[in-house]
């Protein structure tokens, strides 16, 4: 396993604004790495600073040990890129564009092209400027994905697929993984990475509260639970993987961990179940769990 990329305590200023505060991140061959974080948080502007779009203030950026600013143009041969906002030439059609993007690239439109084409299902004799959001984003996705590269960066690549297509996008990201691809995956929906993703980094307000397997952030997977009993719920103290328990007369609310799901949910049967919802927490809640444990306010 080499480290691709690696981010040393970069920040990024614009004017007195800072957006990145110190951050370090690192990305490792055949890993996927979800980088999660609200609107705002510092996403894009920490890729466009691996893209050498952006100059850092202060810190380092290395690529397959080379410089992501100085050395920019050629790193690009060995990295892929597809934007959050993807913006197109209005009067080419869709096949056009594939095409020249690759071209762009040094890359030629492959027998995966045309299958990527076909799995996304897109229509390539449209002009760009007829497209949906999710068929611009589409293909920058199929030109990226049928680019020879060892970096991959998507910035919030299925906001605008249906769930049909995100399965598309799931799949072959998994190919290029398989092959011991790297991968820069961000979203602001933390259940559209944990399926994907091999670590994951939590960025907020551009600082970094929390990187890690998604074992190691047990918590993230934690249900929240609330139920209405008949009987007693008392002994729900003393159950193993449960937190953030709320009894307030016949109404209980508490999360848990995936392992003691059932455990807490057959006691709840046991006693009388009245009503019950289980959810899992939002990426808000994830952050709000993260300052209660670490006093942070
Ligand atoms: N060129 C710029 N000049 C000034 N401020 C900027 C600039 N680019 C980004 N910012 C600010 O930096 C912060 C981080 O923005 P960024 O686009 O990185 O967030 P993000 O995590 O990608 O959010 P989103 O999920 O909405 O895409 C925001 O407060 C944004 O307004
Ligand atoms: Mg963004």
């Amino acid at each position: 396993m080499t480290t691709q990329l690696k981010i040393t305590n970069l920040t990024k200023k614009f004017k007195n604004f800072t957006a990145l505060n110190n951050i370090n991140l690192e990305l490792n061959s055949g890993e996927v790495l979800g980088y999660i974080g609200p609107n705002g948080a510092g996403k894009s502007t920490t890729i466009r600073s691996i893209l050498g779009i952006l100059h850092p203030t202060n810190g380092q950026i290395e690529i397959f040990g080379q410089d992501a600013f100085k050395d920019a143009s050629k790193i690009h041969e060995k990295l892929a890129y597809v934007p959050g906002d993807v913006y197109l030439w209005p009067n080419l059609t869709g096949g056009e564009t594939i095409d020249l993007l690759l071209k762009m690239n040094n890359q030629k439109h492959s027998q995966l092209t045309d299958e990527l084409i076909k799995d996304f299902d897109l229509d390539i004799s449209k002009k760009n400027k007829t497209y949906s959001k999710g068929n611009r984003q589409k293909v920058a996705l199929i030109a990226a994905f049928s680019t020879e590269a060892e970096i991959y960066i998507f910035d919030e690549p299925t906001s605008g697929l249906d769930p049909l297509n995100e399965e598309v996008f799931k799949k072959h990201l998994k190919k290029l993984k398989d092959n011991g691809k790297s991968i820069l995956l961000s979203s602001h929906i933390l259940s559209e990475v944990q399926e994907v993703a091999d670590r994951i980094a939590i960025i907020r307000n551009g600082q970094i509260i929390q990187t890690g397997t998604l074992e190691e952030m047990q918590y993230l997977t934690d249900t929240l639970v609330e139920a209405q009993v008949s009987g007693d719920p008392q002994e729900l103290k003393n159950m193993p993987g449960v937190s953030n328990l709320v009894i307030k007369d016949k109404k209980v609310s508490f999360q848990v961990d995936s392992d003691n799901l059932n455990n807490t949910i057959n006691y709840l049967s046991s006693i009388g179940l009245a009503s019950l919802k289980s959810t899992k927490p939002t990426l808000e809640q994830i952050f709000l769990q993260y300052y209660k444990v670490s006093g942070d306010k």
